[in-house]
């Protein structure tokens, strides 16, 4: 594992401050093949995670990560490129950096995206699922290690997503015409995708969605008091749930196609939070 990086909160702030006095109401991560929303972003402030002190190193070859600071349907928001997987060697407890300072720098809110395989069979490549609630398969925290001052040593995670926002959210794809689904998604550590034997497993336990994302941000935002708000995209049927093997590809293509739509719920639930 790479080791955490010094603590540097203030640093990191400090470097944000070079570039822009934003204070983004609500942070948006977004998942694999959902990028593309930040180039809507208006106003756009791009900063690379590189030049920001304690942020943790991207080992994507050729993707260092940005915060895109900017304006969207009338809010100030913080749009995170640099998502910090656990299969990048990441320590646990640097997996909620993004969020800390995105905290840091005003924001209470999180929307959070991502694209995950479908366990629910109902739930085919293309459908948007509300995340109503987690499983944590990876069995870490980006709590653990020393309690960091202003965070609780045991976070509640009893309504990690704002149940309120999520009932408006869903109102609103309705509005839209778009078709939303609610489920509970589980992370593992990947990067492998699962066995056809883990996958039953999964469903067994609860399971309607599996990525590799997505709850750590989720336990840190709770952690800080935040208000969230999670989205899959489904980007293919779980392992064992169709002949077809799985890979990166095809979870990009699926991802490019639900942009329209989810672009547009995107745009609606910022607009009106
Ligand atoms: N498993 C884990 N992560 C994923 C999947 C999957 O099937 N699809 C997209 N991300």
């Amino acid at each position: 594992m790479i080791d955490a990086p010094a603590d540097s909160l203030d640093a990191a702030v400090a470097a944000v401050r070079q570039h822009t006095d934003a204070t983004p109401d609500l942070v948006l991560i977004l998942g694999s093949g959902l990028g593309a929303l930040a180039d809507e972003i208006e106003d756009a402030v791009a900063i690379p995670t590189e030049d920001i002190p304690g942020y943790p190193r991207s080992t994507v070859a050729g993707h260092a990560g940005r915060l895109v600071f900017g304006q969207f349907e009338g809010k100030s928001v913080l749009v995170v490129q640099g998502r910090v997987h656990l299969y990048e060697g990441h320590a646990p407890s640097v997996l909620g950096f993004p969020v800390r300072l995105a905290h840091a720098l005003g924001a209470q809110r999180l929307l959070v995206t991502n694209a995950a395989g479908g366990i629910d069979p109902t739930m085919g490549p293309g459908t948007l699922m509300f995340i109503t609630d987690h499983l944590n398969l990876a069995f870490v925290s980006p709590m653990s290690g020393p309690v960091r001052e202003g965070e609780p040593r045991w976070p509640d995670l009893a309504e990690p997503y704002n149940e309120a926002w999520l009932d408006r959210a869903e109102a609103l794809a309705l509005q839209h015409g778009i078709p939303t689904r609610r489920g509970a998604y589980l992370w593992t550590t990947g990067p492998s995708y699962e066995t056809p034997a883990e996958i039953r497993f999964f469903r067994t336990i609860g399971a309607d969605a599996v990525g590799m994302s997505t709850v750590p941000e989720v336990i840190q935002a709770t952690a800080l008091g935040m208000s969230t708000l999670g989205i899959s995209a489904i980007t293919n049927a779980a392992a064992g749930l169709n002949a077809e093997p799985l890979n990166h590809e095809e979870v990009m293509e699926v991802g490019r196609q639900v942009r329209g739509r989810f672009a547009t719920l995107v745009r609606a639930i910022v607009a009106e939070s």
